[in-house]
């Protein structure tokens, strides 16, 4: 529908696309709720941390009352956490909320932001939605080519985003690249850099971007709840940065946009390091399931260090929407990834056991279906 309305970079905005909710699905294909496999937004397959359960119905005692806009008790935890001082950190409404918010704080209409090619649908909505030039570097092997995002930037370049590990494709950049590119990036040209998934990075993988944060001004790492932590429904996310990008950030930040109960529960969620570990490993096994089912089925996948993989389904650009289908079907709800030019693939959230079975078993009867 075109509309009379609002400036033009609004109008061609193509809206975000979320996954598929269950009872959508439910009443789309007339399945039972209660069989139906998400594995389409990242999120735990655990659900949430008890803990945090735990702290919300105590916290819910005081819903009468607006949060804590400054979120005293979270940001002393997320300080304590990640040993900075409580004033540079930014909380979200999910780290979503914090991307768009550091776009406008920092990028103004017509200067230009830098993304990469297949990178997360965000990045290029927050450019947008603001009227700001977007300068979108070829991927190479489906990541980030850092060197080619360097030389991108330009006179009127105010802000860079990076995903680490990124989402759809789940590729990553080790530390050492990262830090060599933060090096280059000129001081007045911000560097986002999101980190959704960095806690299902495998040990040997990790590195300390907080430490970054204390050297490069105009570095600021995102991070989210919705993933390992387990509160995707509860819409908390965080910034951390120095004071000077601290500061403009919560200047636009709307003064309640963590509500009481996401507070209390992101404190319990980030003390409880044992759910963390279980998330991480079962994370872990389940990748190696999913791997090892697309290797035996002949099908290319990208190799991911988020909690979900990219595969191949077809060679044909309706393969991913029609092996979505067949998979809808039988009640699966993955993701297709045309809308990030990627029509042949899916990406696939790592689920429970059982629900990476019923995955496996449904696409396999549906690429079968296909061939007969
Ligand atoms: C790379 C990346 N960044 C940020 C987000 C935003 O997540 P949330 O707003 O739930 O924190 C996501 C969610 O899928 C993501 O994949």
């Amino acid at each position: 529908m075109t509309s009379q309305f609002g400036p033009s970079y609004v109008r061609e905005i193509a809206p975000y696309v979320a996954g598929k909710p269950i009872s959508e699905v439910a009443r789309e294909f007339g399945l039972d709720e209660a069989r139906i496999v998400k594995l389409a937004s990242n999120e735990n397959p655990l659900g949430m941390p008890e803990s945090a359960k735990q702290a919300m119905v105590k916290a819910a005692a005081e819903l009468g009352r607006y949060p804590d806009s400054n979120a005293f008790e979270l940001k002393a935890a997320l300080a304590a956490r990640y040993d900075v001082p409580a004033e540079w950190i930014t909380l979200g409404n999910g780290s979503n909320d914090i991307l768009e918010i550091a776009a406008h704080a920092i990028v103004e209409k017509g200067q230009s932001i830098i993304y990469a090619q297949y990178s997360f649908a965000v990045y290029a909505l927050a450019t947008q939605g603001l009227g700001a030039r977007a300068i979108v570097v070829p991927a190479v092997k489906y990541g980030h080519d850092l060197d080619a995002m360097l030389e991108a930037i330009t006179a009127d370049t105010r802000l860079v985003f990076v995903a680490n590990p990124n989402n759809p494709t789940g590729t990553y950049i080790d530390g050492p690249a990262l830090e060599a590119f933060l090096d280059k990036v000129p001081r007045n040209v911000a560097v986002v850099l999101d980190e959704a998934y960095t806690e299902y990075l495998a040990p040997h993988k990790r590195y300390d971007s907080i430490a970054w944060v204390r050297r490069y001004p105009n570095l600021l790492v995102s991070r989210t709840f919705s993933k390992a932590f387990g509160l995707a429904g509860l819409r908390v996310g965080f910034a951390i940065a120095q004071p000077e990008l601290t500061d403009l950030l919560n200047r636009l930040r709307q003064p309640f946009n963590v509500n009481t109960l996401a507070q209390a529960a992101a404190v319990a969620a980030l003390n409880d390091q044992a759910f963390l570990e279980e998330s991480a490993t079962l994370n872990a096994q389940g990748y190696r399931v999913l791997t090892e089912a697309f290797e035996r089925l002949g099908l290319e996948y990208v190799p991911s260090d988020g909690n979900f993989v990219l595969v191949r389904v077809g060679s044909d650009d309706n393969a991913g929407n029609r092996v979505n289908l067949g998979l809808l079907k039988q009640g699966v709800i993955v993701r297709p990834v045309g809308n990030y030019g990627l029509p042949q693939w899916l990406r696939v959230t790592i689920g429970l056991a059982a629900e990476n079975a019923a995955f496996i078993a449904a696409l396999e009867k549906t690429l079968a279906a296909a061939a007969s």
